[in-house]
């Protein structure tokens, strides 16, 4: 072989122990922490351990589709032109292709609506879910006629004490491996202790991260339902963000503090006024 080719093999075999080694590294983690259930990925649970809600309760819980209208992640109505969803969702799919729909309990029907995206925030300092900063807030084309959550700022600190029922809403699977759900499904999770959630996860940062779930597990959000609210009563106080599979015992589910972005998301969810 001439030697001007050699480098060039050289570096494709380089390249290609490069990606050998990364690949199912990545991949490992991203299945269980912190890969959104794409388009193409059907067989990862999601909401364990919950019951069918309502929008009536929740006018405020949105889903993120990509433009064939397949369902990847929740978000959160947070004005009347504003969403707040995981930063991995916003990350996952170009701006062009995300779509909101609104006011659709059911995916199966076309109630509601659908709007596209025209601004996407990204919290500058996110990297991967573990290293927090799980946050973005897209603006959409159009008006929201739903009423949007309150976000938790710092006088809500009561809601995220250990023990405070918090509710996660999100569309999908009712257990690993289960039938997939068309319709919206809640659960209730209690906010877990900062000293354990350090336990379960050693990334986990208190000033931007918030955990809820039980001892035993069993109930849990789980792969799709990320960027989804928590809510203590309407007051949104966590973005589901990664877990440790789902619904497991001892790992409990990370969700963005919100409060932590409060102001963030008032300034990106203010609309055009005044730019
Ligand atoms: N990262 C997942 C998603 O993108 C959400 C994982 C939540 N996991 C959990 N055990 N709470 O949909």
């Amino acid at each position: 072989m001439p030697a001007k080719y050699r480098r060039p093999l050289l570096l494709v075999a380089g390249a290609l122990l490069v990606t050998a080694a990364v690949v199912p590294i990545a991949v490992g983690s991203a299945s269980a922490q912190d890969e959104p259930s794409g388009p193409a990925s059907g067989a990862q649970p999601r909401i364990v351990g919950g019951d069918e809600a309502s929008l009536s309760d929740h006018p405020y819980a949105v889903y993120l589709t990509d433009s064939g209208g397949n369902q990847y992640c929740g978000a959160v109505i947070v004005s009347s032109s504003a969403v707040a969803t995981a930063a991995h969702c916003a990350k996952a799919i170009a701006a062009s292709d995300t779509r909101v729909v609104a006011g659709r309990q059911d995916k199966r029907t076309d109630d509601g609506i659908v709007l596209a995206v025209s601004k996407v925030w990204i919290d500058p300092d996110f990297t991967d879910p573990t290293k927090g900063d799980d946050i973005a807030v897209l603006t959409v084309r159009g008006q929201l006629p739903y009423r949007p959550a309150k976000v938790a700022d710092a006088s809500d600190r009561s809601s995220y004490d250990t023990g405070t029922q918090a509710t996660v809403l999100g569309w999908g699977r009712l257990s690993d491996g289960g039938a997939r759900s068309d319709t919206l499904r809640s659960v209730v999770v209690p906010v877990v202790s900062d000293s354990a959630c350090k336990t379960a996860y050693d990334t986990y940062d208190p000033a931007s991260m918030v955990c809820a779930g039980y001892p035993d597990g069993g109930k849990d959000a789980c792969q799709g339902d990320s960027g989804g609210p928590l809510v203590v009563g309407d007051t949104l106080i966590g973005v589901v963000s990664f877990g440790d599979g789902c619904a497991k015992a001892g790992k409990p589910g990370v969700y963005t503090r919100v409060s932590a972005f409060s102001d963030d998301i008032a300034q990106q969810s203010q609309g055009r006024i005044l730019g």
